[in-house]
């Protein structure tokens, strides 16, 4: 008589990561990810990690406001209104994603100062520190672009000075801002524009510079305040 094996759902899970572990050796990469090294006196109060858990608040909010948000100078504010006042919880995403913005920065500046403060910055460090800065510009991008989308007076006019501000660069200004506008003046492809680099470039840009940041924190390990230089 053939006997029936019973399986239980974590034999399954077991047989599933061995499968792919054989193809892709899972658990070589898994057990590298959660491998860091992390001196006694390294005091970060995870203000990196805040960051990033707002990073992520962002793409989730924000994928969320693209479903029903339209970037065209017509639509866009009429948009922002049904989602504040017909979309389910519309007005708590929008909120979530706003809050969310202004907390993203002002963490973001917080990791800085701590990495300032126990000189983290220093050898071998400098590459961690320099992408950092790339991270902040593009954080600071998201808030630049994403304050024109709603489309209404206070959006329209922070822009129109804040483009204005880029065209008072030396020599190559008004380049610059008619790049940044589309034209000499802010229009439908401002928005479309600043719509697209906002939902697009920057989440992709900061996407790939954030899984270098990690990488090098990964190589490298949090800095050691204590350790001084002879
Ligand atoms: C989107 C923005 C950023 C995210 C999500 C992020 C994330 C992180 C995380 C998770 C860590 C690990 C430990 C910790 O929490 O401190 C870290 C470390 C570090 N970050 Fe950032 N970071 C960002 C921006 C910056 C900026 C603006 C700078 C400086 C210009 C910077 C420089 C560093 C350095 C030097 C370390 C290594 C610190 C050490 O070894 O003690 N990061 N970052």
């Amino acid at each position: 008589m053939q006997k029936t094996v019973s399986r239980r759902p974590a034999d399954w899970i077991n047989a599933l990561i061995d499968w792919m572990d054989e193809r892709v050796a899972i658990r070589q990469i898994v057990a590298y990810a959660m491998h860091v090294s992390i001196p006694r006196s390294a005091h970060t109060f995870y203000l990196g990690g805040i960051t990033l858990f707002f990073f992520i608040v962002q793409a989730i909010t924000g994928i969320l406001l693209a479903l029903y948000y339209h970037p065209t100078p017509e639509a866009a504010y009429d948009s922002i209104l049904f989602i504040m006042n017909d979309v389910n919880f519309g007005w708590l995403v929008r909120s979530a994603h706003a809050w969310g913005a202004n907390l993203m920065i002002v963490f973001c500046v917080l990791h800085l100062l701590r990495v300032v403060v126990q000189g983290a910055y220093r050898a071998p460090r400098e590459m961690t520190w320099l992408v950092g800065i790339g991270l902040l510009l593009l954080t600071l991008g998201f808030g630049f672009t994403g304050y024109l989308l709603p489309w209404d007076e206070r959006a329209f006019w922070a822009t129109t000075v804040g483009t204005q501000i880029a065209g008072s660069v030396p020599l190559i200004g008004n380049y610059i801002q008619d790049f940044l506008r589309g034209g000499p003046d802010l229009s439908a492809l401002t928005l479309s524009r600043f719509f697209d680099v906002h939902v697009l470039i920057l989440p992709l840009s900061l996407a790939g510079a954030l899984g270098i940041h990690l990488l090098f924190i990964h190589q490298q390990g949090l800095a050691d305040p204590e350790e001084r230089d002879e």
